[in-house]
């Protein structure tokens, strides 16, 4: 039998992540149109509403029942709105690890609600699933995903020489592939120890399972 994530919906103290979902379309077209997108992750630029609608009705889904990750909105608790989302993906069910990405949208950088996002997450991977490794890949001039990585506690393992493409504009306006190095992090259940108290007394995280 696969092992699948449940979809499930983790509480934090400014956050609630959730399944995506259709009404999610228009903002996650905006939010992946994007100069930071665009340089450091493969999403396909221009990122249209089509492209959108067929990640969160077909990609998400089929990444999630074969059993290779999780598609996770972030969205602010107080207005709902989308702020960002969580992807596990290449998940190894034998070892209990997986490979973690993030993105935020433009206007709600700089909040902490990345390192928010990582950090329920993790809790709930670690607690709730059992889990004993997250790795995160960082571009090396990718100064905000590193300093994200830092900021919830991971360990910097290594790098990748020449294993990421990132990409470049161009004068004439078009992105062009540039390789570089990607940093390798990995977080561990006992990485969250000091992590964990801090998140416990901003109210710590809640889960639940029975979503949908
Ligand atoms: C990386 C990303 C998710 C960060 O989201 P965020 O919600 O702003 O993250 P946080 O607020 O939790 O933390 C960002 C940290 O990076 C710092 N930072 C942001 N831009 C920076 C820069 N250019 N140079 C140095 N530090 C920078 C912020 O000051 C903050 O650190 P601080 O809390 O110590 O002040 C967001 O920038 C993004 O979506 N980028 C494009 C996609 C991407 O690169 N994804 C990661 C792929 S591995």
């Amino acid at each position: 039998m696969t092992s699948t994530f449940p979809d499930i919906s983790i509480s934090t103290e400014r956050l609630v992540l959730r399944p995506l979902e259709e009404d999610d379309v228009p903002a996650l077209a905006e939010m992946m149109n994007d100069e930071q997108v665009a340089a450091w992750t493969d999403v396909p630029q221009p990122f249209t509403e089509d492209g959108a609608r067929a990640w969160i009705t077909e990609h998400a889904p089929a990444e999630r029942t074969a059993g290779r990750g999780l598609h996770l909105a972030v969205t602010e608790f107080l207005t709902q709105r989308l702020v960002g989302i969580i992807q596990l993906t290449r998940t190894n069910w034998h070892v209990r690890s997986t490979e973690l990405l993030y993105v935020v949208a433009p206007w709600a950088r700089g909040e902490g609600y990345a390192a928010e996002a990582v950090l329920a997450t993790a809790q709930w991977l670690f607690r709730d699933q059992e889990f004993e490794r997250i790795e995160l890949r960082t571009a090396a001039d990718n100064t905000a995903s590193q300093r994200v990585a830092q900021k919830v506690g991971c360990i910097s393992e290594g790098v990748l020489r020449n294993a990421c493409i990132a990409h470049v504009r161009a004068e004439d306006g078009t992105w062009t592939d540039t390789r570089t190095d990607y940093i390798v992090w990995s977080l561990l259940p006992e990485d969250l120890e000091g992590a964990g108290e801090q998140l416990a007394e901003t109210g710590g995280f809640t889960s639940f399972s029975d979503w949908n």
